[in-house]
């Protein structure tokens, strides 16, 4: 039974991708996840803020200490990003050398500029690919939709004339309309679009003022969320698709390559149940083929995308009118 899919320009042996996690920042975890049978794997972001930040904080601590030396102090500056660089090429170098799969470097942007200057290092240190992990938080009153689509637009583009390495997208829900903003995106050249980010959620704790982080895995329940988006998405796009986010049963693997998901991402999964839960997926999605008599994931690949099947013209319902008028 073949479960070969395109993505990022490869032909690869499985859909299931593991996304950008810690688990993807360590080399002997990478062997066993290739070994488990991923299709290829998306490495720990390099995160433009960690950055930054680290330069920041050493600026505050030494800045006293450059008085009037303004040349070591942009040398210590770019000594501090080189590391956080240095430390990301070598898990590059290494994983390449270590696994057959694809292995796509993670960039996690929020301006135009800090990141560009390591995607052409990534690209020499032998990554297949580039995933842009890019959020814009919409908390900026002065902020327009516009003005925030046009920023992934320029980022895009900015990386595109940098590297000739294949792009993808990865976004998050939060657009007034992501179907729209997903075509747009899929005109500037990028080889696949990966839906949904997952962000860091705080709770609040109401007896010491304070807030505490909560729900660092995803939960099943949050896999309709992207059924709906991937068979609404898929159609509309041209590039690959990836889905991902509360992918927690075999089942859903299918699901979402029914909607018209390509490639499919997991990632708490694998926290909560070990990496096997990649081997026994890909047997359960050849059984399933097996059963329904396919050969290939093209023959049934989005079938429930909305384009496809009026049967999907449910993920356009959104009102639960119906379905309480007949309960008493
Ligand atoms: C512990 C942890 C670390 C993560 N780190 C990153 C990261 O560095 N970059 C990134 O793009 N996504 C990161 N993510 C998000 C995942 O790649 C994925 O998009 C998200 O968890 C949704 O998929 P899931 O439901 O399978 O977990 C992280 C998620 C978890 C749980």
């Amino acid at each position: 039974m073949d479960i070969k899919t395109n993505f990022m320009g490869h032909v690869i042996n499985s859909p299931l991708i593991v996304g950008s996690c810690v688990l993807t920042s360590n080399i002997s975890t990478l062997i066993d996840i290739e070994k488990a049978g991923a299709g290829a794997v998306i490495l720990k972001s390099l995160f433009e803020e960690q950055i930054t930040q680290e330069m920041n904080v050493n600026i505050k601590v030494n800045s006293d200490n450059f008085r009037g030396y303004p040349e070591a102090y942009n040398y210590i500056q770019e000594h501090i990003r080189d590391r956080a660089i240095d430390n990301y090429i070598s898990l590059v170098k290494e994983a390449k050398q270590a696994l057959t799969i694809p292995v796509i470097a993670s960039i996690n942007c929020i301006t135009v500029s800090e990141w560009l200057p390591f995607i052409k290092q990534i690209e020499m240190a032998g990554a297949d690919g580039i995933e842009l992990n890019v959020f814009i938080f919409p908390s900026d009153i002065n902020l327009s939709n516009d003005d925030i689509e046009r920023l992934y637009n320029e980022i895009i583009q900015v990386a595109k004339r940098a590297t000739s390495l294949p792009i993808s997208l990865k976004i998050s829900p939060y657009f007034s309309n992501p179907t729209r903003f997903a075509q747009k995106v899929s005109w500037l050249g990028i080889s696949n679009l990966s839906i949904f980010n997952r962000f860091y959620q705080s709770d609040i704790d109401i007896d010491n003022f304070t807030t505490k982080p909560v729900n660092i895995t995803s939960s099943h329940d949050e896999i309709y969320n992207t059924i709906r988006w991937t068979a609404v998405i898929s159609p509309q796009i041209r590039c690959t698709l990836t889905a991902g986010n509360g992918v927690h049963r075999e089942d859903d693997v299918i699901k979402l390559l029914l909607a018209g998901a390509s490639t499919v991402q997991v990632v708490s999964v694998l926290y909560k149940e070990g990496l096997e839960f990649i081997t026994k997926a890909n047997e359960r999605l050849k059984k399933w083929m097996e059963e329904k008599e396919y050969s290939s994931i093209k023959d049934f690949k989005g079938k429930l995308a909305i384009k496809n099947n009026k049967e999907a013209s449910a993920f356009y319902r959104i009102n639960f009118m119906k379905y309480y008028s007949g309960i008493k």
